[in-house]
């Protein structure tokens, strides 16, 4: 559909160029960082204030992919750092129904996020209470990794669900995402699209964003 958007994650940037490496984006439809602790996902990125530079410095709007423990504590610092949108992981929220208030209430909007050996099932009871499904394509943690294809299902799972609520959900696929994959996952359902090396590791960044965009699209 039309509606399909595309956010490159800069986990796989050159750190110490970030200001013109958010530039390189400035086409896409949100700039996706990743927040790792060391202890949800044996990787370490930004916290809440580097993730307010990025947020002063972005041409496009930051969200926020949160691969943190004890999100009820943290993620609220993430929508106070000026995220469009937070996502947080279920497994990681011991609360997430007030969580997810309590961050619409900081002006974001709220995602949830599923590892890929969580089921989608886990979240359908209450899954109005959120923006945005993001269904993990790859085990959280590092940039580069291969697309699950056993996660289409699980998507295709979601979407029905959503429409047959009538909710408006996103669904957010993250992990593998590159012109080879994001055909399949949008045709599933999947509308707002992660993709970092794919679009990092391309010699044009605008170039790329457009071809994803167009084959998400179709
Ligand atoms: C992985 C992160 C992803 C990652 C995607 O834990 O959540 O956002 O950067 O990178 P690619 O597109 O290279 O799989
Ligand atoms: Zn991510």
């Amino acid at each position: 559909t039309d509606t399909s958007l595309i956010h490159p994650s800069i986990l796989n940037s050159d750190f110490m160029a970030i200001g013109q490496e958010l530039d390189r984006i400035a086409t896409a439809d949100a700039a996706h960082v990743d927040v790792m602790d060391n202890h949800f996902v044996p990787n370490l990125t930004f916290g809440p204030s580097m993730v307010e530079q990025i947020v002063r410095r972005s041409p496009i709007p930051v969200d926020a992919h949160l691969m943190i423990e004890d999100a009820d504590r943290t993620a609220p610092e993430f929508a106070e750092a000026g995220a469009q949108s937070v996502t947080f992981h279920l497994e990681a929220a011991s609360a997430p129904i007030r969580l997810a208030r309590e961050l619409r209430r900081k002006n974001a909007a709220v995602g949830v996020a599923l590892r890929p050996a969580t089921p989608v099932e886990s979240i359908l009871d209450f899954i109005g209470e959120f923006d945005m499904l993001l269904i993990m394509t790859v085990e959280p943690g590092f940039g580069g990794q291969s697309f699950i294809d056993s996660m289409l299902p699980k998507i295709r799972r979601a979407r029905q669900a959503i429409s047959e609520s009538h909710l408006n959900v996103s669904i957010q696929v993250d992990g593998g995402v590159s012109r080879s994959t994001i055909e399949q996952a949008a045709d599933a359902g999947a509308n707002v699209f992660v993709a970092g090396s794919a679009i990092y590791s391309a010699a044009d960044a605008a170039d790329e964003i457009a071809t994803l965009r167009s084959l998400a699209r179709d």
